[in-house]
């Protein structure tokens, strides 16, 4: 029988764990389905401080004080706690590594927004490094996941040689490790190279410059983004973030595998969080779910008019500047819409105002709690989505499970995932528009309400769109394909250095600097 894949799999957010946006869902569900495809994964993550808030979960303490160096002279110690997860008869074997130090993470209220962030996250790199030593993990490769973990595959090539293979999945370049500075916003004598000495320890202001992503993007094996097209964007000076000459130099490595969603989590026939379980074959139950939530926020209570949903990050990012603009016309039309997130200030105190105003056709929840989106999702007969850019979005295809249309800006994953609806082919599954323009958007709302009017055609429609599968299964053996082939080339190249050093060694010649 062949030995199982093993991967560790290294995040700075895990659901149900710790959640800021949709790595942390995409980091608790694609390692599970590894794990039925066949591969052993360990996944390492802070114990941030709401790990304690789960229930039913029991974490065993295996190691402490473990000192973990950092930079000459400044040594910070930390535990290792872990938790296995059973969940029925698998093929491969799922276990949860949490690094645990109480200032840099359990007595912080946020995952991240501090000052230093870039010190608190190099330090849980360094400590996922030490776990993998110490407990022997001996993985076939290193799974890393944004800027959080992006000195990783800097470390391992130059620092710490432990002769892993990694992978750098990408979900947002515009996050690269300096807060809100980036490699474009910063000023072109203070940007990181990507490869000098990495500062002190204590002298944060200097790492907050370190652009983790950068060393990612130019260390890491191989590179992948959260889905095809967003692979395409980012070696363009639109999308790239100022990082965009690195990428391109990586073309050849860069790949994009589109994000799934764990159906059995998210699946209106039995979830408990919604008001009326439903399915495909019983939309009449939908309409409930909308007729409590209207009576619930306080809109009008009527099941013909059209609700619009929008559960997402309140960033610049996700387009609320498109709905700021056309927020007074769309509120003269028949419709209503629901928005929950957290995020920016402005846009909170924007919107609660709005709310205010509208009382009866505009309701925003905040702060976002989990359980919120598929109320929303199940209530609502469109999402809105009109982002910037969008490496994945994952919650459009929440939302179709849910059996609420996505309207949605053609940009990055969305557009790799949402098709337009053609009433006569009977194809697509929702209403997109092109431009970064407000009036585009509005067309696109209309032409959904449009359709909306026809009762039978829209039921068609969500019915369709209820029944699309955005399941893990084709994109996590995408991603075992994706492992194999830099484990491949990873051993080709060591088979070739070794090669090359034998000579070296039989001619009696020395390596220049060495
Ligand atoms: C980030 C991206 C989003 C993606 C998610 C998971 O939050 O903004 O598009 O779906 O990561 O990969």
């Amino acid at each position: 029988m062949s030995k199982n894949l093993k991967i560790v799999y290294i995040t700075s957010e895990l659901a149900p764990f710790s959640k800021s946006g949709g790595l942390a869902d995409v980091a608790s569900s694609l390692p599970r389905q590894l794990v039925r495809e066949g591969c052993d994964v360990d996944i390492i993550t802070p114990f941030h401080r709401d790990c304690l808030l789960v229930p039913h979960v029991r974490f065993q303490k295996i190691r402490e004080h473990i000192p973990i160096s950092l930079s000459e002279g400044t040594c910070i110690e930390c535990s290792f706690l872990k938790t296995e997860i059973k969940e029925g008869k698998k093929r491969g074997k799922l276990t949860i590594y949490f690094i645990d130090n109480y200032r840099l993470f359990r007595s912080r209220k946020w995952l991240y927004s501090y000052d230093d962030d870039a010190c608190r996250y190099f330090f849980f790199s360094m400590a996922a490094l030490r776990l993998i030593k110490e407990l022997n993990l001996n993985p076939d490769i290193i799974h890393c996941n944004d800027w959080e973990t992006g000195i990783i595959p800097y470390l391992l090539k130059r620092k710490i040689k432990l002769g892993y293979p990694t992978l750098f999945t990408l979900h947002n370049l515009a996050y690269q490790g300096q807060g809100i500075l980036n490699e474009r916003k910063t000023p072109r004598s203070l940007r990181d190279d990507g490869g000098s000495k990495l500062p002190k320890f204590c002298h944060k202001e200097k790492f907050r410059l370190i652009n983790f992503t950068k060393r990612a993007i130019l260390h890491a094996d191989t590179i992948n983004t959260v889905s095809e097209r967003y692979a395409k964007e980012i070696v363009t000076p639109d999308f790239g973030e100022g990082l965009e000459r690195y990428l391109k130099s990586r073309k050849k490595d860069l790949f994009g595998i589109v994000n799934g969603i764990d159906n059995s989590v998210y699946n209106p026939k039995f979830d408990d969080r919604i008001y009326v379980n439903f399915d495909e074959s019983s939309l009449n139950k939908k309409v409930k779910n909308k007729l409590k939530l209207q009576r619930e926020l306080g809109l009008k209570i009527d099941a013909n008019i059209p609700l619009i949903g929008l559960t997402n990050r309140l960033s610049e990012q996700k387009g609320f500047d498109l709905l700021i603009k056309i927020i007074d016309k769309l509120m003269k039309k028949s419709l209503q819409i629901v928005i929950a997130g957290s995020g920016e200030k402005s846009y909170i105190s924007f919107f609660e105002k709005k709310a205010g105003k509208y009382s009866r056709k505009l309701s925003f929840i905040t702060p976002f709690l989990s359980e919120i989106e598929p109320k929303v999702d199940s209530a609502s007969d469109l999402y809105l989505l009109p982002s910037r850019f969008e490496p994945c979005g994952i919650s459009p295809l929440i939302s179709l499970r849910y059996g609420a249309i996505p309207i949605v800006r053609k940009v990055g994953g969305l557009s790799d995932t949402i098709k337009e609806f053609d009433p006569k082919e009977k194809t697509g599954n929702g209403f997109t528009f092109k431009k970064y323009d407000s009036l585009q958007l509005l067309s696109a709302i209309e032409r959904a309400l449009t359709f909306y009017k026809d009762k039978k055609l829209w039921q068609s429609l969500v019915r369709r769109a209820m029944q699309q599968s955005f399941s893990w299964e084709i994109p996590a053996r995408k991603y075992v394909m994706l492992y194999k082939k830099v484990i491949r080339q990873a051993k080709a190249r060591g088979n070739q250095e070794s090669r090359i050093r034998n000579y070296e060694l039989r001619l009696g010649i020395r390596r220049l600097g060495s």
